[in-house]
């Protein structure tokens, strides 16, 4: 199956990417950051990558083309951050 992985280059997602491949599946990774990890099996061609925002809808569309399942755990970490950077007030 085809399956796309939000967050894989994170902790938790780069793992499931690992488990998903070893499984047979067909991954794609989409996260706004390229880890190491997921570099090099995208360059021995075990993954694909797309770089993008998980808040961006044109992105997702395009990232999501031709999955079956889509595991989501592209976020930001820890309430701390989030609200220093995104809290309008
Ligand atoms: N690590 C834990 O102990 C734990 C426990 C419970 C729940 N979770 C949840 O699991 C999910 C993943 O956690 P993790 O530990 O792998 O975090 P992580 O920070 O290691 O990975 C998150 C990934 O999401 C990506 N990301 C962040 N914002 C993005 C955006 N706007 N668009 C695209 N990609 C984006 C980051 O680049 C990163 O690779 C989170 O939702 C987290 O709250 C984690």
């Amino acid at each position: 199956m085809r399956v796309v992985v939000t967050g894989g280059s994170g902790f938790i997602g780069s793992h499931l990417v690992e488990t998903l491949v070893k499984r047979g599946n067909q991954v794609r990774v989409f996260d706004r950051w390229l880890s190491p990890e997921i570099r090099d099996l995208a360059a021995r061609g075990t993954v694909g990558f797309c770089q993008g925002d998980v808040r961006d809808p044109g992105q997702v569309r395009a990232a999501l083309h031709g999955a079956g399942l889509v595991y989501h755990l592209g976020s930001v970490l820890g309430t701390a951050e989030t609200i220093e950077r995104y809290d309008p007030l």
